[in-house]
């Protein structure tokens, strides 16, 4: 297939871009004698896995069980889950165990305690780690409350989880405001996380590992002491919030959507065929965080004001634009991982070539 001939809308991937991304971040990793494990979330896309593991990441991760099925089947063997999974999915987790070197992380005392029960009903002892919150407020221990070495303690003493160490997600950089902040947030990340590690170690607790991964500020993160592995996701294709963010840019963007112009209501506003199911209606994040629903590329007078599900409204700032129906233009999304997850197939892109790329993963949110 060439571009051209594509229907639209069309998710791209330009493979050199991708692979360009790829193999920065993994010299980096070695470079800093940290393991990479890529969160597959970004691309739900098995070759893409094969590509990160050949370049010598130890694993990827996965959000759920279903999406970590999908690259156990396509035989990738180190899958971590970084997601508060629950005990009632214990079948299916010894299941893919039986398929994939299997971890995942607790933060909840009594999950922790039905896990181990559930596991241990089933025979079984599987990795774990415990989660920890460095500042997102999302899921996760938090490090500094009185009880957090004891809680670690206790996972580590459940016949049916073995604890392998500490886990975190810095996914509050996405909200810094400047760049000094972003490295504020990954200094204070990874000192939290050598500090609880040492005053588990001094209880007594073996921590082995120290996991930690953000896109935003890996700049920073995967140069740190302590951290044992670095689990970025978005890096394979960027976007326009990393941009904004300083960890990209606008030539590292892998992902881009093809739309084509399907109407031209007035000299200033055109409509594109890329709405919200496309589009997503993610907003742009940043330190200076740019309005609209992602950049035009070749255009920078465009703004994509508004998304309909199946329409982008789209307004030349300038005054008029010179695009037609029947144009075609691409896109840089503002966050890609949700714009991949909206088809079953995007398109592999050297030039003016194109090959099918199956997002075998894509929806596989239980
Ligand atoms: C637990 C966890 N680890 C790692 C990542 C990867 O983050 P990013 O996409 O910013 O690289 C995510 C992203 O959602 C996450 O939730």
């Amino acid at each position: 297939m060439t571009v051209g001939s594509l229907r639209t809308p069309a998710i791209l991937i330009d493979r050199a871009t991708a692979l360009r991304n790829l193999d920065r971040m993994q010299a980096e990793a070695i470079a800093n004698g940290i393991r990479l494990r890529p969160h597959a979330k970004t691309h739900k896309s098995p070759l893409v896995a094969r590509w990160q593991v050949d370049r010598g990441a130890i694993g990827i991760c996965c959000a759920k069980l279903g999406e970590a099925e999908v690259f156990a089947d396509a035989g990738i063997e180190n899958i971590r889950i970084p997601y508060p999974l629950h005990p009632a999915n214990a079948d299916r987790l010894v299941a893919l165990s039986n398929r994939t070197h299997l971890s995942f992380i607790v933060d909840h005392p009594a999950v922790a305690k039905q896990w181990s029960e559930a596991l241990v009903r089933r025979a079984r002892q599987i990795d774990v780690l415990v989660k920890i919150d460095v500042g997102f407020h999302r899921c996760g221990i938090d490090p500094a409350a009185a009880g957090a070495v004891d809680m670690i303690r206790m996972v580590a003493s459940l016949p049916g989880l073995r604890l392998k160490g500490l886990l975190s997600h810095a996914g509050h950089a996405y909200h810094a405001h400047t760049e000094d902040e972003l490295k504020a947030m990954a200094d204070t990340e990874a000192r939290t996380m050598r500090e609880l590690a040492d005053r588990c170690r001094s209880a007594g607790v073996k921590i082995e590992e120290i996991s930690a991964g953000a896109t935003p500020p890996a700049r920073f993160s995967i140069t740190q002491k302590g951290f044992t592995e670095y689990r970025p996701g978005n890096y394979v294709y960027f976007d326009r919030t990393q941009v904004a963010l300083g960890a990209a840019t606008f030539d590292d963007c892998a992902l881009t959507v093809l739309a084509t112009v399907v109407s031209k209501p007035a000299p200033d506003r055109v409509i594109f065929d890329s709405g919200s199911k496309t589009l997503t209606n993610d907003g742009a994040r940043g330190f200076d965080a740019a309005p609209g629903h992602g950049v035009v590329i070749d255009h920078p007078d465009l703004l994509i004001e508004r998304l309909s599900e199946e329409h982008a409204i789209v307004k030349a700032t300038k005054g008029s634009t010179k695009l037609e129906p029947g144009d075609r233009v691409r896109i840089i999304p503002n966050h890609s991982c949700v714009v991949s997850n909206l088809v079953d197939q995007a398109w592999l892109v050297d030039g003016d070539g194109a090959e099918a790329l199956p997002i075998a993963a894509r929806g596989r949110i239980t």
